[in-house]
């Protein structure tokens, strides 16, 4: 897809990024917080930050942590410092993703004009796929994300059964046609502002998504498969893997 150039902006607009942080990591079962869990001995939220402060047009990273854990987050991100050019800010989240991120475009200053949302548990996206995100923003598209082609067939019903009973099948939709979609998910600033006022009492699992509520065109570039997510214990094992193959706790 192109833009015309005439909604490009003539010089290179401030790109910030809100990392939502506050969930608990039900899935991934009893501990801490999820993204101040260890991957590689260092807490997954700080691989995230360090995910988004690698590209060049990130100016501002917007944490959103757990309400209970803000100040400890602050020390965290302070034991592990940023570039100097990168500047952090914490903040409280909310019960659902769609509040915390919503928590975190609040603290956006004026100024900062593309948004991109990035889950702390992504903590392993590489800075290429950061950097194609904003640049297709930076060329006009309202709202960008990554997505990588589903790789198992997938089967709608009609209604989760309880207690894990057989689920009757309603369709099976054409797979070459389906996309898993991945962050940091990249916006203009005013086109995912409106789009989380508008629809401010929903529970959206992206942002994307309110952004379609919108009635605004959203466009896929290629995701990365290490920018899968920390969603169940053997994802933690397969991160783990991941940073090994990198070599080194963070290797890049
Ligand atoms: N998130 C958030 N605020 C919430 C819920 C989730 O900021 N109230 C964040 C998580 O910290 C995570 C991202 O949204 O970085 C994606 O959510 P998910 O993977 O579902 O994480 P959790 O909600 O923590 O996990 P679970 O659903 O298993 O409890
Ligand atoms: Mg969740």
């Amino acid at each position: 897809m192109t833009y015309t150039t005439s909604s490009a902006p003539s010089r290179l607009s401030r790109a910030a990024a809100v990392i939502p942080a506050a969930g608990s990591g039900v899935r991934l079962g009893p501990g801490a917080p999820k993204a101040l869990r260890p991957l590689g001995g260092i807490p997954m939220l700080v691989h995230a930050v360090r995910a988004m402060a690698r590209a060049r047009a990130v100016s501002l990273v917007v944490v959103v942590a757990p309400p209970a854990e803000v100040g400890a987050v602050r020390s965290l991100l302070d034991a592990y410092p940023a570039p100097p050019a990168v500047e952090r800010i914490v903040v409280a989240g909310g019960a659902t993703r769609q509040q915390s991120v919503g928590r975190g475009l609040a603290a956006l200053p004026a100024d900062v004009e593309v948004v991109l949302v990035h889950d702390a548990a992504r903590p392993l996206v590489p800075v290429e796929t950061v950097d194609a995100v904003i640049a297709a923003v930076r060329a006009g598209a309202p709202a960008v994300v990554p997505a990588l082609p589903v790789t198992d067939t997938v089967k709608q019903i009609a209604a989760p059964a309880a207690g894990g009973g057989p689920e009757p099948v309603v369709a099976t939709p054409d797979r070459s046609l389906l996309r898993a979609v991945q962050t940091p998910q990249g916006f203009d600033r005013a086109t995912l502002a409106e789009a989380h006022d508008t629809h401010a009492g929903d529970d959206a699992t992206d942002d994307a998504g309110l952004v379609e509520r919108l009635g605004v065109q959203v466009v896929l570039v290629p995701g990365h498969e290490e920018a899968f997510k920390v969603t169940r214990p053997l994802d933690l094992v397969l991160a783990e893997a991941v940073l090994a193959r990198r070599g080194g706790t963070d290797g890049r």
